[in-house]
C-alpha cells in the first residue's frame, strides 16, 4: 500500500493507475477504523481495480462546541488496517492540503441539508459536502462507498453528485451492527460500559417503528412508538425520532420509509437508521 500526505503525492502515485485506464474506488474516512469502514473496503475491492481510502478528520464539518478535538484519531492502527484490507493507496493529508487557508468556497445543497441532522447540526452538511467534494476533485474515482448509517450524509452526496453533474457513481453500503443491534460507529468509542449499553436503545427504538408500520400503522404512530422507546431510557436524551422518505428526508410514501433517530448518550451523539418496505 502507498501513503501520501499531500496533493502533489496523491497525483503522483495515481498517475500509473490512471493511465493504465484502471477503475478507482473511493472510500472516503475519517479514519478510526472499524468493521463498517472496512465493509466499504471490500465493495470496493470487488467493484474496482484500485482502492483509495482517504483518512482525514474534517474541521468544516464539526460545529462549534462538537467533538472534533476529541474525535478518536489511530492512524497507525488505521494504516495498516486499510493496508490488510488490501487498499492500495491511502491519504492522510493535513487539514491545509484539504482546505486552503482562507477558503471561502462551499457547497450547500439547500433544504435536504437543513432538515433533522442538519438542523441539530447547523453547518454540518455544507462541510460534508465541500470536503468530498475536495476529495473527489483530488482522486477523481470511479466509484465512492458511503455507508447507509449516515443515511442523511448519503442521500447529501447523491443530490450533489447529481446537481452537480459530477461523474462519480455513488454507491451506498449495508450498515454493520454489533451483534445487539448497535449500528458501528466511531463515536462508539466514547461509551462507558453503562453507555454502551444504554445505546442499544437506537436500535430496539427502530424496531419498535419497523414492527408499527408493517403492522399497518401510518408513519405518525411509528414515530410515536420510537419516540416513546428512545425518551424511555435514563441518561439518555433523545434528539428526534421521524420516518421519512429515504431521498428526500420529506413525508415518505407508504411503500418505503426511513425510520431515522438520533440521542445522546454520555458524550456520544448517535444516530441510526432503518429502511422499511412495504407492499401495495
Ligand atoms: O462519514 C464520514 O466519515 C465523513 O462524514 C466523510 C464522508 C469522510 C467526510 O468527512
Amino acid at each position: 500500500m502507498r501513503v501520501a500526505h499531500s496533493r502533489s503525492e496523491l497525483r503522483t502515485q495515481l498517475l500509473d493507475t490512471r493511465g493504465s485506464g484502471s477503475d478507482i474506488g473511493f472510500v472516503p474516512t475519517m479514519g478510526a477504523l472499524h468493521a463498517g469502514h472496512l465493509s466499504l473496503v471490500r465493495a470496493a475491492r470487488d467493484q474496482c481495480e484500485t482502492v483509495v481510502m482517504s483518512i482525514f478528520v474534517n474541521p468544516l464539518q464539526f460545529g462549534p462546541g462538537e467533538d472534533f478535538g476529541a474525535y478518536p484519531r489511530r492512524e497507525q492502527d488505521d494504516v495498516e488496517a486499510a493496508e490488510a484490507q488490501g487498499v492500495d493507496v491511502a491519504f492522510l493529508p493535513s487539514v491545509e492540503e484539504v482546505h486552503p487557508p482562507g477558503r471561502t468556497t462551499s457547497i450547500d445543497v439547500g433544504e435536504l441539508a437543513s432538515v433533522l441532522e442538519g438542523e441539530f447540526r447547523p453547518g454540518h452538511f455544507a462541510g460534508v459536502a465541500t470536503v468530498v467534494m475536495t476529495l473527489f476533485d483530488l482522486v477523481q474515482p470511479d466509484k465512492a462507498f458511503f455507508g447507509q448509517k449516515d443515511a442523511q450524509q448519503l442521500a447529501v452526496i447523491r443530490r450533489m453528485v447529481r446537481d452537480l453533474a459530477v461523474p462519480v457513481e455513488i454507491v451506498g453500503c449495508p450498515t454493520v451492527r454489533e451483534e445487539d443491534g448497535l449500528a458501528l460507529s466511531s463515536r462508539n468509542a466514547y461509551l462507558s460500559a453503562t453507555e454502551r449499553k444504554r445505546a442499544m436503545v437506537l436500535f430496539r427504538a427502530l424496531t419498535a417503528g419497523k414492527d408499527r408500520l408493517l403492522e399497518g400503522a401510518e408513519v405518525e404512530e411509528a414515530e410515536g412508538a420510537m419516540w416513546s422507546v428512545l425518551s424511555s431510557v435514563d441518561g439518555v436524551q433523545a434528539e428526534y425520532a421521524r420516518a421519512v422518505d429515504p431521498d428526500t428526508f420529506r413525508a415518505p410514501s407508504r411503500e418505503r420509509v426511513l425510520l431515522v433517530v438520533a440521542a445522546r448518550v454520555g458524550p456520544a451523539r448517535l444516530i441510526d437508521n432503518l429502511l422499511v418496505e412495504r407492499d401495495e
